[in-house]
């Protein structure tokens, strides 16, 4: 959806205006995000987008049916994100879940509620999360991750200078975000973090 968002005759026309819509709105509270995010830091309020991390954003619309025998299957395996961060807003029926300390924990629904994963972009701790499946829904859920993804990206991201000291040292290796997301996707889905090739 950004930078260059697909001509509206792209979409079906049942789907048209509202996703158009949210995007918009997703990409204005990106920006608070990241300006929130790089006050926490201790940086300047514009540093993060000063260096891109909210000009590109991918917004994933998932559907998840019912499932007759939840038992046997996953929703949605387990990964991080390639991207920065992600804005998730999930429905009623649940199932999202967080790696904490090696342990599946749910994040429950909360009304109007809006989830916020670091992704792997930002080499901070980015959260691995999964969805389980459900013998009740559909479930729906749109996922809006600020990033650019697979596209042709010259931007090389690597440790944040100011961020780095004899006690804070450098962990990863400097990369863009099209190398990251060509090591992400070789190696498949196999639940184990690309990050980890990216370690100094
Ligand atoms: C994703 C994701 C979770 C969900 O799109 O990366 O983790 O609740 N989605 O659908
Ligand atoms: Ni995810």
């Amino acid at each position: 959806m950004a930078p260059d968002p697909p001509a509206l005759v792209e979409f079906s026309a049942c789907c048209r205006e509202i996703p158009t819509e949210y995007s918009k709105e997703m990409k204005k509270f990106g920006d608070l995000l990241f300006q929130l995010l790089s006050e926490a830091l201790g940086l300047r309020s514009d540093h993060l987008r000063e260096i891109g991390c909210v000009e590109g954003m991918v917004m994933g619309c998932h559907y998840y049916p019912a499932c007759p025998q939840p038992k046997l299957t996953i929703g949605l395996g387990k990964h991080s994100d390639l991207d920065f961060a992600t804005i998730l807003l999930q429905d009623h029926i649940g199932g999202l879940e967080v790696l904490h300390w090696n342990q599946w924990v749910d994040v429950p629904y909360s009304f109007g509620g809006l989830v916020i994963n670091i992704g792997d972009l930002l080499q901070y701790i980015s959260v691995e999360h999964r969805v389980v499946a459900k013998s009740v829904g559909p479930r729906v859920s749109i996922a809006s991750l600020f990033g650019t993804g697979l596209s042709p990206n010259p931007k090389i991201y690597g440790p944040i200078k100011e961020l780095v000291s004899e006690d804070n040292p450098l962990i990863y290796k400097e990369t863009t975000m099209q190398n990251y997301g060509a090591r992400y996707f070789e190696k498949g889905l196999d639940g184990s973090s690309t990050l980890l090739q990216f370690k100094l």
